[in-house]
C-alpha cells in the first residue's frame, strides 16, 4: 500500500469524466488499497480515484463508524429524495469549507471490490459523501455548488 500523490484546486483533470471500471484486476485493487490510505492519511470521509490522478469510477468513503472503509465502483444515483443544508470540503481545496445543498438521501447502486452488486439508501453525512464523490466522477467538485456567501477560508494547522 502506498499513499498517493493528491490533485488540487487548478489541476484540470478535476473537471474530467472518469470512465466506467471494466474489469476488477489486481491494479484495481491496489489503486483501491492506495486510496483508502490516502483518505485516511488526510482524515478524508471519501475520496474519488480522479482525485489521485486516475480517471477511473472509483470512490472510497469512511465515515469512520463501524462500517469501516466503503469501495463503490461504478455507483450510480438512481433515486434522490429531500435536501440537506450541509457543511462540505474536499481533500481537493485543502482549506475551502462552504455550505452546499444535497440531497437528505439518496439510493445508489454499485459493484464492490469483490466485484458483487449492491444497492444502499442511504442519508444524512453518507448521502452528502456519495453525491460529492459521485460528482467528482463527473468532473464536478463542490465550489461549483457553493450557497452564496458561505466560502469559508480556513489555513491549515501547522
Ligand atoms: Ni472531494
Amino acid at each position: 500500500m502506498a499513499i498517493r500523490n493528491l490533485r488540487y484546486e487548478g489541476d484540470e483533470i478535476l473537471n474530467k469524466k472518469s470512465r466506467e471500471v471494466e474489469v476488477i484486476d489486481d491494479k484495481l485493487q491496489t489503486l483501491i488499497d492506495d486510496m483508502i490510505e490516502t483518505m485516511h492519511k488526510y482524515n478524508g470521509v471519501g475520496l474519488a480515484a480522479v482525485q489521485v490522478g486516475i480517471l477511473k469510477r472509483v470512490i472510497t468513503i469512511d465515515l469512520y463508524d463501524d462500517k469501516g472503509p466503503i469501495v463503490m465502483i461504478n455507483p450510480i444515483i438512481i433515486k434522490e429524495k429531500g435536501e440537506q443544508e450541509v457543511d462540505e470540503g474536499c481533500l481537493s481545496f485543502p482549506n475551502k469549507f462552504a455550505k452546499v445543498v444535497r440531497p437528505a438521501e439518496v439510493v445508489a447502486e454499485y459493484t464492490n471490490r469483490e466485484g458483487k452488486k449492491i444497492k444502499v439508501k442511504a442519508k444524512e453525512l453518507l448521502a452528502q459523501a456519495i453525491c460529492h464523490e459521485v460528482d467528482h466522477l463527473n468532473g464536478e467538485t463542490f465550489v461549483e455548488k457553493i450557497i452564496p456567501g458561505t466560502l469559508e477560508y480556513i489555513e491549515p494547522e501547522e
